[in-house]
This record gives C-alpha cells, sequence and structure tokens, in this order.
C-alpha cells in the first residue's frame, strides 16, 4: 500500500548512513511500489554539489547496496528523478531559504538528522526560523542520543524546544528488523507461550548479538563508547524490553512504549561481579583493538557480558544473561528463553535432565526453534533425547520473507505514515542512560581493564564463568 506523497530532506545526505542504507532503502521502497509517485527526496550537506552530482551519487550508492527483487531496468532513472540536492550550511545562514523552496504545502515533511548529535539543536532551530518545520513535520535522529543520562537530557531539551514528542522520531534500528518485530507476534499472537513467560516457569533468558566486524574505520567514534554505549544501552535494551514487557493493551506507540519503559525502570542496578567486559587481541595476521583506535592503551571493552535482573512479580528471580561483542566466532544474534526443568521426572534420572529452549533468531537465518525432549526411537528402553522444532521463517514463508524490507525501509515508512511505535520515546532513552551510566561510572571509579579476547572465539573466558558460576551455560555462537 503506498504511503502518502511526502518531502523527505536528508541531512547529512552525502554521508555514510545515508549512501549504505537510507537512500539504497528508500530506491528499494519506490522498486516496491511504496513510495507515491509525487514523493520527493531532498539531499541536504555541506559539500557544494549539485543536483546532477547528488544523483549520481546516489545510482552509485543503489548499484553498491542494494535493489530488490522488484528493482527493474529503468526504475533506477524514475527514482533519481523524485531527487534533489541543495547545499546547506547547518550552522550558518547559506542554504536554507533555497531548502525551502523545495517544499510543498500540504505534504508530509520528514526531516531526517543523518548527522552527529552535535547539529541536532542547530538544525532543529534553523528549520523553524526559516520556517521549513511547523507543528505536523517530523524530525527522525540517529544513535548515538547522546553520551550519558546528562547529554541525552540536553539533546531531548533542544529538540523539544522546537519540537513536540509526538514529532520526534528517535531510531534504533534493531526495531525495525523484521524478526524484532516477530518478537512481539510470536508473543502476543499465541496462547502457547504466554502462560509460560515468567519466573515460575523460565530459568532464565540469554540474549546475544555477536558480530564479526572489527571496529577498523569507525575507531574514532567507537573508543569514545565502547559496547555498553554502542550495542547495550540501546539495542541490547530494546531487545530485553520486548521479551520482558508486560502485554499492551494495543500495538499502538504509547501503549508499546510504556511497557517498555517500565521494564527498564525495573530493572535492578548490576552488581560489578556480574559484568565481563572484553577487548579483542590481535592475532597472527590481524591487527587487534588497539590497533584500531587511536590510544594504544585503551580500555574501553569491545565485547561486554552481564547478569541482570527484573525486579517485578513476572520475572523476580529470573537472570537475563546479556552479551555482544566485535570479532566474535560468528555474526549471530539469537535470544534464547530457556525453561525449568520439569518439577519431577517419572523416568528416574539416568533419563538426565531435559529443559525446553525456544530460541529466537534474529540474524541471520531469522527462524524459531523449540527444543523439545522426545522419546529415543528404538527398543532400548526410554531414553530421552533434545530435539528441535525448527522452523526458518524464509522456507517456511517462501519468497515473500525472502524479500524483508531491510530496517531503514521500514522506519522510514513507518515516519512517512506517522507512526512512533517502533521509534524510542524520550523517557526511555533517558531511563536506558540512568541504569547505563553507573555501570559505566563503576568501570571508570575502579580503574577497570576489559580481558582480552581471541578474534574468533566467545569472549573473554570469564564471560563463560558468569553462567558456569551459576551452573549455566551460553549458547554457542554460530551461524
Ligand atoms: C550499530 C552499531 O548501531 O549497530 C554498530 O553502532 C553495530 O557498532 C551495528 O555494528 C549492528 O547492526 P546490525 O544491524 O548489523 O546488527
Amino acid at each position: 500500500i503506498p504511503v502518502d506523497p511526502f518531502d523527505l530532506v536528508i541531512f547529512g545526505a552525502t554521508g555514510d548512513l545515508a549512501r549504505r542504507k537510507i537512500l539504497p532503502g528508500l530506491f528499494r521502497r519506490f522498486c516496491s511500489g511504496q513510495m507515491p509517485e509525487d514523493a520527493r527526496i531532498i539531499g541536504a550537506a555541506r559539500s557544494d554539489m549539485d543536483t546532477e552530482g547528488f544523483r549520481r551519487m546516489v545510482a552509485e550508492a543503489t548499484r553498491e547496496f542494494g535493489g530488490g527483487r522488484h528493482c527493474e531496468d529503468g526504475t533506477l532513472e524514475q527514482f533519481l528523478e523524485r531527487i534533489d540536492y541543495e547545499a546547506v550550511d547547518a550552522m550558518g545562514e547559506g542554504g536554507w531559504e533555497a531548502l525551502k523552496t523545495h517544499l510543498r504545502p500540504g505534504t508530509v515533511r520528514a526531516f531526517y538528522f543523518s548527522v552527529g548529535p552535535a547539529l541536532f539543536g542547530a538544525l532543529a532551530e534553523r528549520l523553524r526560523h526559516f520556517g521549513l518545520a511547523d507543528d505536523e513535520s517530523r524530525v527522525v535522529v540517529e544513535k548515538p542520543f547522546g553520551h550519558d543520562l546528562d547529554s541525552a537530557k540536553a539533546l531531548n531539551a533542544t529538540l523539544r524546544q522546537h519540537f513536540h514528542e509526538d514529532q520526534i522520531y528517535r531510531i534504533d534500528h534493531y526495531l525495525g528488523k523484521e524478526t524484532v518485530q516477530n518478537l512481539m507476534a510470536v508473543r502476543f499472537g499465541n496462547m502457547l507461550f504466554e502462560p509460560l513467560w515468567n519466573a515460575q516457569y523460565v530459568d532464565h533468558i540469554q540474549i546475544t548479538v555477536a558480530e564479526t566486524v572489527d571496529v577498523g574505520g569507525r575507531g574514532g567514534y567507537y573508543d569514545k563508547s565502547g559496547a555498553m554505549r554502542d550495542m547495550v544501552q540501546n539495542h541490547l535494551m530494546q531487545l530485553l524490553c520486548l521479551i520482558a514487557m508486560e502485554p499492551p493493551a494495543r500495538f499502538e506507540p504509547d501503549s508499546v512504549r510504556d511497557e517498555k519503559l517500565k521494564v527498564i525502570r525495573a530493572l535492578d542496578p548490576v552488581d560489578y561481579h556480574h559484568i565481563v567486559r572484553g577487548q579483542y587481541d590481535a592475532d597472527d595476521d590481524q591487527p587487534g583493538y588497539r590497533a584500531h583506535v587511536e590510544n594504544p592503551r585503551s580500555t574501553t571493552e569491545s565485547f561486554v557480558a552481564m547478569k541482570c535482573h527484573i525486579s517485578n512479580w513476572r520475572w523476580a528471580g529470573t537472570p537475563f544473561y546479556l552479551r555482544t561483542g566485535k570479532k566474535l566466532r560468528a555474526r549471530a544474534s539469537e535470544i534464547a528463553v530457556v525453561f525449568k526443568d520439569a518439577p519431577h521426572s517419572i523416568f528416574g534420572p539416568e533419563a538426565g535432565t531435559h529443559r525446553n529452549v525456544l530460541s529466537i533468531r534474529l540474524q541471520p537465518n531469522e527462524g524459531m526453534t523449540l527444543g523439545v525432549t522426545i522419546k529415543e526411537p528404538g527398543p532400548g528402553g526410554m531414553r530421552l533425547v533434545d530435539v528441535p522444532l525448527d522452523m526458518s521463517f524464509a522456507e517456511a514463508l517462501g519468497p515473500e520473507a525472502e524479500e524483508v524490507p531491510d530496517a531503514y525501509e521500514r522506519l522510514i515508512m513507518d515516519v512517512i505514515r506517522g507512526n512512533q511505535t517502533l521509534f524510542m520515546r524520550g523517557d526511555e532513552v533517558e531511563a536506558a542512560w540512568a541504569w547505563t551510566d553507573p555501570i559505566i561510572a563503576g568501570w571508570q571509579s575502579r580503574g577497570e581493564v576489559p580481558k582480552p579476547y581471541d578474534p574468533g572465539s566467545a569472549g573473554p573466558d570469564d564471560a563463560l564463568m558468569l553462567m558456569h558460576r551459576d551452573g549455566r551455560r551460553w549458547r554457542d555462537i554460530r551461524v
């Protein structure tokens, strides 16, 4: 279904995110017929480029970062006709009047700030000052949304000077991922799981976002952030919220976001014995973390594993183990809900202990596996074995599932539709920082140095110990 006609201005349009994600994503939406004929995209950046030059850049970006099944010959030319460019000085006066001439009255108007947070205030102010934005306009902002609670509050305050909360779309691209939304479908669309979804039946939950990439090329940004700020405060926190929240009354922005906020607010402070930080080492032919950043003595973590508790009726006593890191064995993200042992085994001790595990694979190979215990076939008596009830979404749903829109495509279309359900609200972001800040402050005050780990491993041994101490083990990181 096509969305309403829109004017989308992308600030930072020549930057990496615009080239890799936003523009190719818009192209794919165009190819699939979701972008209406009279939609306009206006690139804005400092570079003194003209529209022709920008269109060439967009064409290259779409070639490099992908069209899709629906992108036939000739569609790129039609898409490019919808694109303009204006050189704009974010901190000055230049270009704003010219940019305004591209905007049509009565059309949905969105401004994508694909720039560093230092520019958010200047852009918001000028959008109002030059009369480009009104109370109906939408602004889209990217992470990192602040560096800590104070900076996030300051950013919120700056944006709210010019826009209402319902005009501000804070992106966490994990919320745009198809399988992440599937978490809600699985939990709240089935009768099967929800009655068991609590501390009485769930032993623990594991959330893993493992990456194989290093921080090379992004060292400048990453070294000031680390895995805690870059991944845990936002992406892992969002996954934790969706897995742990109470059923919202409706799949609507504030219903969902209220429930997520309650989860973050119910998180206990994390005991420092329950966190492991790691930093990848060099191996024979590849440089280690410290060679990827400026500071050869950097103590920034590229890996973090932790045990958290949510103090509420549903989850009291059920630990949530989170881990994420760069340069690990495989790119694999998974949420595993590990159920408790059956209360009594009628098969005797020789049958062993068996646990049901519901594993939701976010990427790659999106799907779900439910481990169930059955009888081992054969005449050898009642011996039990665990088998997976395995469902690959791509296999089950066919080509429809293979052409899953990228997270950014989905989210940009939601901005145009004016649907904030999959965007973070200001109080949610602040609550996440309020939980993260003391953890980071603790590392700093104790002068903690991250544990080295081998590239291609599952992280530092201490992370394994974090689970072993509790008589549990991490699931394998594998594709
Ligand atoms: C970004 C982080 O937000 O998410 C990156 O800044 C990380 O460090 C990326 O690599 C992971 O996203 P995805 O979609 O590849 O899992």
